[in-house]
């Protein structure tokens, strides 16, 4: 497996694209399941997640067509085999939104159950419970979601669907399948990240009648089919985010070429109060810092959109680990997201966990070791920490930054990092 090296004290200076968002980019794809005629998606980020994605759909005997860095143009109008199996499924929880669409066009579909994830037990019972209200009967048998229309109709029909709590991609799921469904459907407490509007922006060039979106109610009118689009994929706000954690940390002078501030309100507010300036500018965010050692530690509470995000956490973590000061930070999303929390102190931070709440401490300086990556935003975590490291940290496990970051090393090289990647 591939290693990061990284020779940490460096500061960063320059320019990084910002890539499309991952976590717009995956139900994206899967709305292209919602017509026969094809879509074309701009910006779509170059990820393991999407290759995922994509092999999915080629399972499902959807075309797909991708020039290196051009528009990826999907085709589902051969759709023939309605199934998510589990040698993909478990590699990507995602691929649990092709169950929405594929019930809402095809009227069956069987997709496999995640099973268990590193962050946390994240059910899919809320998916469930939505697209059954919706008319849909779904059995679980050899581990698979057997879903398939009640007896009698030809359709979805459209429902009330109030969650227990806020999902994201339960949200997805249900703006998807209501679009195709006969009559209104109401979402209540719907998720309002900035991934949620633009899926449901590309959901209206297709033809679909919704409003509210971005909003925590969401009405859509059913319509009998929609057609192809054009979409441009919104710009990724976590990996955004990372890089000004990232230059926070270093110090530095960075612009995010085309990153979207305002999808950050929450980090860049706790970014600022540290003592970092932190800028919109025209077609990106600019970030400014005499480094972590001259910021002051920040706590936060992780909530929901447009909260503090849980996709921060660990990043916005190794960052309090070299800062003045001690910060309380509590993670109230996933039960199990402070994994990175052991692989810290391995570089000599401070921090002690109890339940949901970490209490950094910060430190004078870390020292470069090898540490392990165990998941996406953990791995970024490290990431961040081994660039203010003294001497050199290696991350290893990094096929799951490979998830998430498009090329994220060639980007910090870019702006002056010592960053290499070991071949296994
Ligand atoms: N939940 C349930 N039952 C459900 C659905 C959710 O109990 O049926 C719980 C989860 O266990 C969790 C909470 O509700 O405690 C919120 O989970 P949510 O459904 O919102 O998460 P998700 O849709 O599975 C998306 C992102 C995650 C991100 C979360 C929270 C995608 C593809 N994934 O996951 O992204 O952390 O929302 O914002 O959009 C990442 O990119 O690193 C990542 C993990």
């Amino acid at each position: 497996m591939d290693r990061l090296l990284i020779r940490g004290g460096r500061r960063l200076h320059g320019e990084v694209p910002v890539s499309g968002a991952k976590n717009a980019a995956l139900p994206q794809l899967c709305a292209a399941l919602l017509s026969a005629e094809p879509v074309t998606l701009l910006n779509m980020p170059r990820l393991q997640d999407v290759s995922t994605m994509l092999r999915l759909l080629r399972h499902m005997g959807v075309g797909v067509e991708r020039s290196d860095d051009g528009p990826l143009r999907i085709d589902a109008g051969a759709l023939h085999t309605p199934e998510a199996p589990y040698e993909l499924v478990k590699t990507m929880r995602a691929s649990v939104l092709a169950l929405g669409p594929l019930l809402a066009r095809r009227g069956a579909a069987k997709v496999s159950l995640p099973g268990g994830c590193a962050i946390g037990s994240r059910p899919v019972d809320q998916h469930i419970k939505g697209l059954t209200a919706m008319g849909a009967d779904i059995a679980v048998e050899h581990g698979d979601m057997i879903a398939r229309l009640s007896a009698g109709r030809r359709r979805l029909k459209g429902a009330h669907i109030a969650t227990d709590m806020i999902t994201v991609t339960g949200t997805e799921n249900f703006l998807m399948a209501a679009t195709l469904a006969e009559g209104e459907t109401v979402l209540e407490n719907a998720a309002q990240e900035p991934e949620i509007a633009d899926l449901a922006e590309m959901l209206i060039a297709m033809g679909a009648q919704i409003e509210g979106h971005g909003s925590s109610r969401i009405r859509i009118q059913g319509v009998d089919r929609l057609h192809g689009c054009s979409h441009r994929v919104v710009a990724d706000r976590i990996e955004a985010g990372t890089f000004l954690c990232a230059v926070a940390a270093t110090g530095g002078d960075v612009l995010l070429r085309h990153g979207r501030a305002d999808h950050l309100d929450a980090v860049i507010e706790k970014l600022r109060a540290a003592g970092a300036d932190v800028q919109a500018v025209a077609d990106g965010i600019r970030v400014q810092s005499p480094g972590g050692a001259k910021l002051k530690a920040q706590g936060f509470r992780t909530t929901e959109y447009p909260g503090f995000p849980t996709d921060m956490q660990a990043q916005f973590m190794a960052l309090d680990c070299i800062a003045q000061g001690t910060a309380t930070v509590t993670e109230t999303i996933f039960e199990n997201r402070f994994m990175h929390v052991d692989e810290l102190l391995r570089l000599g931070a401070r921090i002690q966990v109890d339940g949901k709440v970490a209490v950094i401490e910060g430190q004078p300086r870390l020292s470069g070791a090898t540490v392990m990556a165990t998941d996406l935003r953990a791995s970024a975590c490290l990431v961040i920490a081994g660039l203010v490291a003294e001497g050199q940290t290696a991350v290893e496990r990094i096929h799951h930054l490979d998830r998430g970051y498009d090329c994220m090393e060639a980007k910090l090289h870019g702006i002056g990092a010592d960053i290499e990647r070991v071949q296994a």
